[in-house]
């Protein structure tokens, strides 16, 4: 029986992969990489902001001292808050918010499980976060997906057992969160790119999404 539902918050409940790709972009352009794709941003989809460094500076020729991969992440940061000051409600994906609402209508908890240290910023920019019971964030966790701590954290914030928590994610890193959690999960996105989850569904506004036998399983 699900009591809880986790949303990862990047690319489930808000649509931030362009703001990340252009504020990636516009570093890897700093350090003089100039083909840095958006395949190459997809690789760093649900990883921690130093992995996703990493995804960059596997395009470089130089290598760089532990400071100045810090300083650069941290850069990356300011252009990523820059671009964040223009995000709205409209950077809510189709059917999200409707989704949250319905879940709280079934009395299902909800929080929010993001390794992003700007998720706070994003739910408030966004006006989500009302609608959310507790946030698991970047600022609470050690260990980045795949490992599970931000899940956890998640559940224990709600007074929800593990087990009984579905988590939503469009990462692989956060389907193997979810799995090492002992949650359930429903992955959205291509179901190739997620076969270990339980459910899949192509975004929230899938239609084939059954959420009263989700919740009764
Ligand atoms: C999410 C995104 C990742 C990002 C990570 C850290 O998981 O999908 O692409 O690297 O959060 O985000 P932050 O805002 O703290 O740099
Ligand atoms: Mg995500």
């Amino acid at each position: 029986m699900i009591k809880g539902v986790i949303f990862d918050l990047d690319g489930v409940l808000v649509s931030t992969d362009k703001l990340h790709y252009l504020a990636w972009k516009r570093l890897a352009q700093d350090l003089g990489i100039t083909d840095f794709t958006e395949q190459d941003n997809a690789r760093q989809r649900g990883v921690s902001r130093m992995a996703s460094l990493q995804v960059v500076l596997e395009k470089s020729n130089h290598s760089y001292t532990d400071q100045e991969k810090i300083d650069f992440a941290e850069r990356k940061n300011q252009y990523y808050v820059e671009l964040l000051e223009s995000l709205t409600e409209k950077a809510i994906l189709p059917n999200a918010a409707e989704t949250i609402v319905l879940l709280r209508k079934k009395n299902i908890q909800i929080a929010v499980g993001s390794v992003s240290k700007n998720a706070p910023a994003i739910l408030q920019r966004t006006g989500l976060l009302p609608l959310i019971d507790k946030v698991g964030c970047g600022l609470d966790i050690i260990r980045s997906k795949p490992d599970p701590e931000v899940f956890l954290i998640a559940a224990k914030k709600l007074g929800q057992n593990p087990k009984n928590c579905l988590v939503v994610e469009d990462s692989e890193a956060g389907i193997q969160a979810a799995k090492a959690a002992e949650m359930k999960s429903l992955a959205l996105g291509p179901e190739k790119e997620n076969p270990l989850a339980d459910y899949h569904a192509v975004s929230l506004a899938d239609p084939s999404i059954n959420w009263d036998m989700i919740i009764a399983s």
